[in-house]
């Protein structure tokens, strides 16, 4: 099993990851971490509890980043994940209460509770990460390894034409956090995109669960309309999820290796910039950073099977 902790801002998607880390018998769920991003920090402490109570299960959850490190924060628009962040449906009320440490600090103890064993999934702004780093630089050796659901580098981005939500929300932490040197993989829209969870499946997994379902499908029906808007398609991308599909079912994806660089300012702000290793630039600051695996390649189609069987 992979024992984790989820840094994460539910989120609609969010949420269908969340349920797949409390679900799945090979993944032990040892915490979420929360930031801002698809809604302010607290509501997304608020949903992590409740979707493990609506689970049935006690997991410790460590609020953390309320805003970027550097640059202001935008508040996040409400049309994508509803102004609750789970489509805005009625949400029963929550009994337990916040681990009284920062996310920054969960994540250190429980890296160094476990040193080699940990595997961080990161599927929202990266700041919890890069605060940790900062705080303990020795987690870099002592991490099993990092998968962090951001960036895009050859499909183009979701805020800007160049940048991806999760890394523009905080550039300058996924600058950190994609250069420390750890041994990370990028599950970015290159292959997100390529995942769609169509209503048939998403009807398949309400089916199959109760409170938790419910709070499932009906904040799937708006970020439904969503997609249906924004991209034509019927059905959303379940970004975070791959982040686990990736930790759990690697063969259905293909990468490469290569030196990343995220731009913090200008246009091209939040861009991930990838240049694979061992290509000569003339310009040698590409290759300077540590080498991280990019997921370029998917199996679209056995992702979501993989999902919906799983939830
Ligand atoms: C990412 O941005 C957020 O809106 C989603 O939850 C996902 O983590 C996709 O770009
Ligand atoms: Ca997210």
């Amino acid at each position: 099993t992979h024992p984790i902790i989820f840094d994460t801002d539910p989120g609609v998607d969010d949420a269908q990851a969340i349920a797949i880390a409390l679900r799945h018998p090979a993944i032990e769920l040892l915490g979420m971490t929360t930031t801002f991003g698809n809604v302010d920090v607290a509501t997304a402490t608020h949903n992590a509890l409740l979707l493990a109570e609506l689970a049935g299960r006690e997991v410790p959850v460590a609020q953390g980043a309320a805003a970027p490190l550097v640059k202001p924060r935008h508040p996040a628009p409400a049309h994508i994940h509803g102004a609750n962040g789970l489509g805005d449906i009625a949400l029963p009320a929550v009994q337990g209460r916040a681990d009284p440490r920062s996310a920054a600090r969960f994540i250190i103890d429980t890296i160094n509770a476990r040193p080699g064993e940990v595997t961080l999934v990161a599927v929202g702004p990266l700041g919890n990460l890069a605060t940790a780093l900062q705080l303990d630089p020795t987690i870099i050796d002592k991490v099993k390894q990092v998968v962090v659901m951001g960036g895009s580098v050859r499909e183009g981005g979701n805020v800007t034409p160049v940048a991806e939500a999760n890394i523009f929300n905080d550039p300058h932490a996924a600058a950190r956090v994609l250069t420390a040197g750890w041994p990370l993989t990028l599950v970015g829209l290159d292959v997100t995109h390529r995942c769609v969870l169509a209503p048939g499946h998403m009807a398949r997994i309400a089916a199959g669960q109760d409170k938790l379902g419910e709070v499932l499908a009906g904040s799937y029906g708006f970020y439904r309309d969503f997609y249906q808007e924004m991209l034509g398609i019927d059905g959303c991308c379940p970004h975070d999820s791959c982040a686990l599909a990736w930790l759990i079912r690697p063969e259905l994806f293909t990468t490469a290796r290569g030196h990343l660089t995220v731009a913090t300012q200008g246009e091209a702000e939040g861009q991930t910039i990838f240049a694979p290793e061992n290509r000569g630039y003339i310009e040698p600051r590409w290759s300077r950073t540590p080498l991280a695996d990019v997921c370029l390649g998917v199996d679209g189609k056995a992702v979501v099977e993989w999902i919906t069987e799983t939830l």
